[in-house]
């Protein structure tokens, strides 16, 4: 990446923009029926199964999606049940549903645009309690680790970070990498931001699990990226790694990595359409060196939001006795919602456990992206469109009436946002983002929102409503939320409510 190249992410942003992008075709066509299979499967390669430890967390669910818990400082090296009870909560599949057409189609824990389920999860650990030190890939499917190398290789990737001091001491490491073709077979260019929403609700998920557990954790964007991807034995054109997440600690010596045989080699895959544009994001985007990786493990300077005398402070909070096990069991993005309204204490509780930031090394740049929202429906806030003002947890109304016309518009004329009782979006000035931290902000940018909507994900099914992410007509959000999002981009968007069983 040139040091602070940043043009590249403005043509990718602008150019897949709804509705006009001009990296989108706008008469492409996809149909369900060549939805390409969403796993990845290895040759002749060894896979040891593993068992999903029943027994449901006690500690409070919403508190372990907000990261409210207090962590291990000292030695915790997760075991494979841990290991286990992470990927299946994140990546694995929670159900089967029958459609008429399709048949059978699995869904999985964390939500996906379109159920392509194109992020992978590898794992780099030392040997832990039940697993043997070693590089594994998750096949959700069968529930196996694919053993791809045997020995204790963390000091490549602890390399590859450039020495990132989390990561140095830590016992397991999951790498999220994105299948580009997957997605891009329905989304073509746009394929890359939803990398990173798809990748960022599963990261809510791993979060909040591994929060149930107390294990310490640090999720890493800044690494080298060739180096990964080639250890992880990847072809770039076709799947890269966009994260790291460091988990646990361990006090022991690293040892040197054992030298790089042949990792096992992947079966390919039926759909392998490449978009240039994702390339070309994906390249601009990458950091080349380790000292490019340090210089870019810095802070943002922050906007600081002022609180408005007139805005509402959200106060009430609802507690909630289910395990996330169970909440993650029955989440599913709601595909119709009444109209009915939820209660103001219900969107302050989501707001609130959805919008406290994580441990990243981008992280203490905590404002990232701004809250929006409009309320169609709620009981004790009045009907328009706020700014939510994460600081000091109060609404501030920017516009009263009635915008239901317009919550369905933005959210590309779909029943949902019309019918949701509240629509979210998530906007960041890119601009800043993008002088900060390069191309690679972009990367930041999209991470950052889609681990919030994640965890609103989780935090709306927790209160037993429902929700789901949506796609939006970028520049007509901007344009709504006027003056006060003015140089804002939308990054993600959500919408939440009361849901109809159909
Ligand atoms: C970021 C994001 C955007 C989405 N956009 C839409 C959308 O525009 N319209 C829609 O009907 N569903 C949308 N979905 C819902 C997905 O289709 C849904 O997550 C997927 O089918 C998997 O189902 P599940 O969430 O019930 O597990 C979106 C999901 C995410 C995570």
């Amino acid at each position: 990446m040139k040091n602070y190249e940043i043009d590249a992410a403005w043509q990718y942003h602008d150019g897949t923009k709804h509705p006009n992008g001009i990296l989108l075709n706008r008469a492409h066509l996809y149909h369900p029926t060549n939805r390409p299979t969403p796993f990845k499967f290895y040759r002749d390669a060894v896979q040891i199964k593993i068992v999903l430890d029943k027994q449901q967390s006690t500690v409070s669910a919403l508190d372990a999606i907000s990261d409210k818990i207090k962590k291990e400082k000292t030695n915790f090296i997760p075991d494979i049940h841990v290991l286990s009870k992470i990927l299946f909560f994140s990546g694995g599949i929670t159900k089967t549903l029958k459609f008429p057409t399709l048949g059978e189609i699995e869904f999985r824990a964390a939500s996906c645009t379109g159920a392509l389920y194109h992020i992978e999860i590898y794992i780099i650990c030392s040997d832990i309690p039940g697993l043997e030190a070693g590089v594994y890939h998750f096949d959700p499917q069968n529930l196996t680790l694919t053993v791809l190398r045997k020995g204790d290789y963390r000091r490549t990737i602890i390399n590859a970070t450039a020495g990132e001091s989390f990561t140095s001491s830590t016992p397991l490491m999951l790498v999220f990498t994105d299948i580009f073709s997957r997605n891009s077979v329905k989304y073509q260019a746009r394929e890359y931001r939803h990398a990173f929403w798809d990748c960022g609700t599963i990261l809510s998920n791993a979060l909040a699990i591994s929060n149930t557990q107390k294990i310490p954790y640090k999720l890493i964007l800044g690494f080298v990226d060739s180096e990964i991807n080639s250890f992880l034995g990847l072809d770039t054109k076709k799947e890269a790694a966009l994260a790291i997440l460091s988990l646990g600690h361990a006090d022991n010596e690293i040892p040197q990595p054992p030298p790089l045989g042949k990792i096992a080699e992947q079966v390919s895959s039926e759909y392998d359409r490449e978009f240039s544009a994702i390339n070309d994001m994906q390249e601009s985007s990458s950091l080349e060196n380790y000292q490019e990786v340090r210089s870019w493990r810095k802070e943002m300077a922050l906007e600081t939001h002022q609180k408005n005398p007139t805005s509402t402070t959200l106060e009430e909070e609802i507690t909630v006795d289910d395990s996330l096990e169970s909440i993650i069991f029955r989440r599913g993005s709601t595909r119709k919602f009444s109209c009915d309204s939820i209660s103001l204490e219900q969107l302050s509780t989501i707001l609130k456990r959805s919008t406290n930031g994580i441990i990243a090394d981008f992280e203490e740049s905590k404002n990232i992206n701004d809250i929006y929202l409009i309320a169609n429906a709620v009981d004790g806030l009045e009907q328009g469109s706020y700014f939510y003002n994460k600081e000091h947890r109060s609404l501030e109304l920017l516009k009263k009436g009635d915008f239901r016309d317009v919550s369905g518009h933005l959210g590309l004329d779909q029943n949902l946002p019309y019918d949701a009782a509240v629509v979210i979006f998530f906007m960041t000035n890119l601009q800043k983002v993008l002088e900060c931290f390069g191309n690679r902000g972009y990367r930041v940018a999209q991470m950052d929102a889609s681990i919030m909507g994640g965890k609103m994900y989780l935090a709306a099914y927790a209160l037993h409503i429902g929700a789901t992410g949506l796609t939006f007509y970028d520049d007509e959000v901007t344009e709504f939320f006027l003056p006060h999002a003015n140089n804002k981009n939308t990054m993600f968007m959500i919408a939440i409510g009361k849901k109809i069983k159909i």
